[in-house]
């Protein structure tokens, strides 16, 4: 009988100690941790602190069974092992909370589509309320004027309209929440477009008024696409940010399409399965005639590069004709300069570029934009150019203390973003400062 009472209760320590083993297996096969304890040793140190408090109740455990004679201490070691069971809890709780999607009113985003697709644009919005919403577009094509209207099938939060037709100029657009024109460049000579990486919304660190100065720019141009390189949030887990994000990015008047790919804060803790929701997918190919973008899903590195992904790669890099444009776009970058933090060199990821790079070489890729860094840089390695472009209102990165070897230009000084303008022969690349101004510019030769 009295044994019994010694050992009542002691099942307590065992839920605890598997609540902190099964919160680590479940953060560790979320897309983003790993990379999260490579690249930041401030963030592990949290991983360390939180398995040393899993081994607690094993060492409670211990007490409770050998050393504790009075049935006070082993009440106590009971009740702690208990609070313990409350902290991996409300970690998955939290997670979970904060990534679910709220019934909210998100204003529209025009975001091209991929390749696959069978038409070349989705306009997408939410709304509070479950509703079936219709969309009406004009085509102004060369010769005639086409409207049509389109209805949502089923009642949703989610609406996406698909359209575009290849012989189009412009389109007026109708929502509920507004009117937009999005203009289709006529010209097949030459394709423009923007490329910006970094807006890290939701920290006081960013700069929100350059974020929205330098979106405007590139809403007042004819850019036949706005690429944005992740990074797009500071905390991908959270809904909120996204939010804020979404009505930031939003469609104005007139609509420059969006593609946008996930970076290292977008993706953490269950944040890419917002980034897919509202973004879109991770990874992507899209076509202007003969100028090919390849966009990857590369948020720190090569930790979350999969075999799958791997293999479209080598397929879409193997179907492009050699004479063509083939321009890569990934978050985190391969040759860049940069600094060390907390032990760790930010700078030329050898990793990636041993994964990457000869594949990019064998098979003619001519161009590279990356973010990660919050700079603007432009190297050039073996024949291949990249650019960083990591400056979209985040807090800039300090003064470099490693140089890639490749290094051109590098400025990390002032916010801005990167025009792409392109014929069949010739790429003309320009960093621009929020003010519009052109800070540097490089023309690559076919
Ligand atoms: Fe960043």
């Amino acid at each position: 009988m009295k044994k019994k009472q010694k050992t009542r209760g002691n099942w307590l320590y065992g839920i605890t100690t598997i609540a902190y083993i099964l919160l680590f297996i479940w953060v560790f096969t979320l897309n983003g941790t790993k990379g999260l304890v490579i690249w930041d040793p401030g963030y592990a140190m949290y991983f360390y602190v939180l398995g040393f408090i899993g081994f607690i109740p094993i060492i409670l455990w211990l007490l409770d069974r050998f050393i504790f004679k009075k049935r006070g201490l082993r009440v106590v070691s009971k009740l702690l092992s208990f609070v313990l069971l409350l902290i991996p809890i409300g970690i998955v709780t939290f997670i979970f909370i904060s990534t679910r999607i709220q019934a909210v009113d998100l204003p529209p985003l025009v975001f091209i589509n991929d390749s696959s697709q069978a038409e070349r644009y989705s306009l997408t919005y939410w709304t509070k309320e479950k509703q079936s919403d219709t969309l009406e577009v004009i085509m102004h094509k060369s010769e005639a004027i086409e409207a049509v209207q389109l209805t949502d099938d089923e009642k949703g939060h989610k609406h996406v309209f698909t359209f575009g037709q290849s012989d189009v100029a412009s389109y007026d657009i109708t929502t509920q929440q507004g009117s937009y024109t999005l203009a289709v460049s006529q010209d097949t000579h030459i394709k423009r477009f923007a490329i910006a990486s970094d807006s890290h919304i939701g920290t006081a660190k960013s700069s929100l008024d350059n974020t929205k100065t330098i979106m405007q720019s590139i809403y007042n141009q004819p850019y036949d696409c706005f690429f944005l390189l992740g990074d797009i949030v500071e905390y991908g887990f959270s809904f909120q940010q996204w939010v804020q994000a979404v009505q930031i990015l939003a469609s104005q008047e007139k609509v420059v399409p969006l593609k946008p790919l996930i970076g290292n804060h977008d993706i953490l803790f269950r944040g890419g399965q917002l980034f897919e929701s509202l973004m879109g997918e991770d990874y992507f190919r899209v076509d202007f005639d003969t100028i090919h973008f390849i966009g990857l899903n590369l948020p720190w590195g090569i930790e979350d590069f999969s075999a799958k992904q791997k293999q479209w790669l080598e397929t879409e890099l193997k179907s492009i004709p050699k004479e063509d444009w083939t321009i890569v776009l990934t978050h985190a970058f391969l040759y860049a300069s940069g600094y060390h933090y907390r032990g760790v060199l930010w700078a030329d990821n050898t990793k990636a570029i041993d994964e990457l790079v000869p594949m990019f070489e064998s098979h003619d890729v001519d161009m590279v934009f990356s973010g990660h860094n919050h700079q603007m840089e432009h190297l050039s390695t073996n024949g291949i150019d990249y650019f960083i472009a990591g400056a979209f209102g985040c807090h800039l990165d300090p003064e470099r203390d490693y140089t890639s070897a490749g290094s051109m230009w590098y400025n990390n000084e002032t916010h801005g973003y990167l025009d792409l303008t392109m014929s069949a022969t010739t790429a003309t690349v320009t960093f621009l400062d929020v003010d519009n101004q052109p800070l540097y510019t490089h023309v690559v030769e076919k």
